[in-house]
């Protein structure tokens, strides 16, 4: 009970902060009269495919930026990254027919998968745990499905669903013990043979001498627990942590280290279900 009553009492600050926070960011962003007449311009345009563009408080949300050209360029620019992964890994994006966007947000990745594939040849799922990231998915990403889900697992899908899954920039903020049971909730949402692809911090530019010793030694740092699934928290996953972890659960096909992507600086990762 007094856990239950803590965690509650830790959710409202959480809320209350950010709100807080986001409001005076907002304001800050108002003010800056060049940026918000550049985004009312590009919201006018729809995007490139037809799929409409966020409000500048959205993508905030998800980028810690309010800027909608860097929202559709980091976009293009990670889909096409995660397009080569897959390759190189031995998979074309063309061949999934039932795919998840896990932390989906306002659908930074999933609009451009009408660039390349026919809507009429796949399904796709977009799941994240921000109701307003959802609703906003739901009124303007017409060829997907959207849900809610909570922080910790499980998600409403049924076992052996999907044949691809992907979290863009997700277990970035996630504690640690939220990594493996995130993981192992992804394996059950996967068909054998499944592929997942996810991106994570592998650089430690910036950690305290402390945490940088940590993540040099092979353990996963966290800052910010408590901020579980924004982006106050941040998960720094060193490689090693991943090959002895998370291979326990699934096959590592492909890594590139952080820095390869100019716009988000992260690691990817392709993973298979044996
Ligand atoms: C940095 S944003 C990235 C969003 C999106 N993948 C993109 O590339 O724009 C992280 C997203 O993960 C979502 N998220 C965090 N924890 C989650 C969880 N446990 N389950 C689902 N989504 C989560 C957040 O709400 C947020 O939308």
């Amino acid at each position: 009970m007094l856990n239950r009553l803590s965690s509650l009492k830790n959710r409202a600050y959480f809320v209350f902060s950010r709100w807080k926070t986001n409001s005076v960011e907002y304001a800050g962003y108002l003010a800056n009269r060049e940026l918000v007449s550049r985004n009312r311009k590009l919201r006018t345009l729809a995007g490139k495919n037809g799929v409409p563009l966020p409000p500048p408080r959205l993508i905030y949300l998800v980028s810690g930026r309010f800027d909608l050209a860097n929202f559709i360029d980091g976009g293009a620019e990670s889909f096409g990254f995660m397009t080569q992964a897959l390759q190189q890994s031995g998979y074309a994006v063309e061949s999934f027919e039932s795919i998840l966007d896990f932390g989906c947000g306002c659908g930074r990745m999933t609009r451009h998968w009408l660039d390349r594939c026919d809507p009429k040849r796949f399904s796709l799922c977009g799941t994240d745990i921000n109701y307003q990231l959802v609703n906003w998915c739901k009124r303007n990403i017409p060829f997907g499905r959207f849900d809610l889900n909570q922080l910790i697992p499980k998600l409403q899908y049924s076992g052996e669903q999907f044949d691809f899954i992907y979290a863009f920039s997700v277990f970035t903020h996630l504690p640690e013990d939220m990594q493996i049971p995130w993981l192992l909730e992804l394996r059950r949402v996967l068909k054998p043979g499944g592929i997942l692809y996810l991106t994570l911090h592998d650089r430690y530019d910036w950690l305290t001498t402390e945490q940088e010793k940590r993540f040099k030694t092979g353990f996963l740092v966290i800052q910010s627990a408590v901020h579980a699934g924004s982006n106050a928290c941040n998960a720094y996953h060193p490689p090693e942590y991943v090959r002895r972890e998370f291979s326990k659960h699934l096959e590592i096909l492909f890594y590139s280290p952080g820095g390869t992507q100019k716009a988000t600086k992260q690691s990817a990762w392709v993973f298979k279900k044996r």
